[in-house]
């Protein structure tokens, strides 16, 4: 089948790759020079894990191309819109800018029968106010909304093989079976038997992704707000969070206390949400999201005012290894990233920081050049007055204290991911300081 996937940020890339690799012809579209180059030669312009390979495998097959040019969209039968949806400068609600730009440009290419699927996390009721846009055009196209559940570091994966697919099809019987069997074409090969689909209408499908979102992001707060009762009871937030998952109405997945969340989805999308709720009048239903945006950033600072009273409130001049910048492991993204805010913060307070990751350096530098950055953990150790871990990489949980050790000037380390044995870290001589832990 044909396609055309419209944005080639973190979504876009990978959904284009993807349904290459799936078997399709499809063809990238994005306003970025740079970034359509790089993936035109089958270079992924982030880092994503497998991204890559199918990159490159699609480039060479002929079957996946990129352009600039939105024309070259046309003739492709499905065209999906995944476009990012930032929070607005100076307000919660999301820009939908970059969407109505999308479709506008899209339209004179549209012929009739075409299927717009909008990928992009949009506030309820765009898609219907989308829809009338296509129907005033009077190209004969047909939209559905058919939002995308991947988790960056694991995005190939989400999207090639997904644990559910949704489609929230348009009200007319006529235009809604052609939508759904488009959209099943597109996804045969990725459909098991048992993916479940969920065909709905536009309205709960924009709703499904945000509300998904919301829940992630309450449960990581809930765990961060039990952290704060331990930290001034001595309960230990790890145990207790091992003992309610064992619950299987829990579950002990997202009960990770530590830093907080990050990344481009869940801070943006709780916001635009809670602006969406009180434009319709719902806001009291949604009035907890603020809290738990707000617990969430008070987990940054804590890992600052830990980093204080371990240095005894003298910051200035100490040396500070930062480990970890990257709002998650497996990713170099550090939109709202807690790592970043806490180096940055620490910078702020005078200390001398020092910081690293294993992919999120560059990205880093180029919003805050004031930080040192090395890209060799062992560098960022040596010296070291304190030692923080803000992204839980793999080589950090891994880390001997005894490599550390014979490093670091002082052996404090704070670990604001819960990532590693605290009982390992202080049988070697270390202060030790996780978030809800005593
Ligand atoms: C999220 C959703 O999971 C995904 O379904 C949606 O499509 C996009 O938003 P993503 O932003 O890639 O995906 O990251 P996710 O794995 O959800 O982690 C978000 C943040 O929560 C990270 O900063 C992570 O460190 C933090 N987190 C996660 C915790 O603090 N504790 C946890 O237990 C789990």
């Amino acid at each position: 089948m044909k396609i055309s996937v419209i944005g080639c940020g973190y979504l876009g890339a990978v959904h284009a790759a993807s349904m290459a690799e799936l078997g399709h012809d499809v063809i990238g579209i994005d306003v970025d020079e740079t970034k359509i180059a790089a993936l035109a030669e089958g270079r992924a312009p982030f880092f994503e894990p497998g991204l890559p390979e199918i990159l490159i495998s699609g480039v060479n097959s002929g079957r996946l191309r990129f352009s600039t040019d939105i024309a070259d969209a046309a003739g492709a039968v499905v065209h999906f819109v995944a476009v990012g949806t930032p929070q607005k400068k100076g307000s919660y609600a999301a820009d939908l800018t970059y969407v109505d730009a999308a479709i506008d440009a899209l339209l004179p290419h549209l012929s009739a029968g075409d299927l717009v699927a909008g990928k992009s996390t949009v506030p309820v009721g765009t898609a219907a106010r989308l829809a009338e846009k296509l129907a005033a055009s009077g190209t004969g196209a047909i939209l559905a909304w058919n939002p995308e559940f991947l988790r960056e570091g694991f995005a190939v994966q989400d999207t090639i093989t997904p644990d559910r697919l949704v489609y929230g099809l348009p009200p007319e019987p006529e235009a809604a079976v052609r939508a759904e069997s488009l959209l099943s074409e597109c996804y045969a090969t990725a459909l098991g038997a048992d993916t479940p689909l969920v065909t709905t209408d536009y309205a709960t499908a924009e709703l499904v992704k945000v509300s998904a979102n919301a829940f992630l992001a309450t449960k990581i707060s809930f765990i961060n707000a039990m952290a704060e009762i331990a930290e001034v009871t001595g309960a230990d937030v790890t145990q207790l969070a091992d003992a309610i998952g064992y619950d299987v109405r829990i579950g002990r997945r997202f009960l990770g206390a530590g830093a907080g969340f990050g990344g481009g989805c869940l801070p943006k999308d709780i916001r635009a949400f809670t602006a969406r709720a009180e434009e319709l009048g719902r806001g009291e239903s949604v009035a907890f999201l603020k809290e738990v945006d707000a617990i969430n950033l008070r987990r940054r600072q804590r890992v600052v005012d830990l980093a204080v009273d371990a240095l005894d409130g003298e910051v200035n001049g100490k040396r500070v290894a930062v480990l970890g910048l990257a709002f998650k492991p497996f990713s170099d993204d550090i939109r709202d990233s807690p790592a970043l805010d806490v180096a940055v913060r620490l910078k702020g307070l005078g200390a001398d920081v020092i910081a690293t990751d294993p992919e999120a350096i560059e990205n880093s530098r180029r919003l805050h050049p004031q930080l040192d950055y090395v890209t060799d953990t062992s560098e960022a150790l040596t010296g070291a007055d304190l030692v923080v871990i803000v992204t839980e990489w793999n080589e950090y949980r891994q880390m001997e204290p005894a490599y550390a050790s014979a490093l670091v000037g002082a052996k404090i380390v704070i670990d604001g991911r819960n990532c590693l044995d605290a009982a390992a870290w202080r049988a070697d001589g270390w202060t030790y300081k996780g978030l809800g832990r005593p």
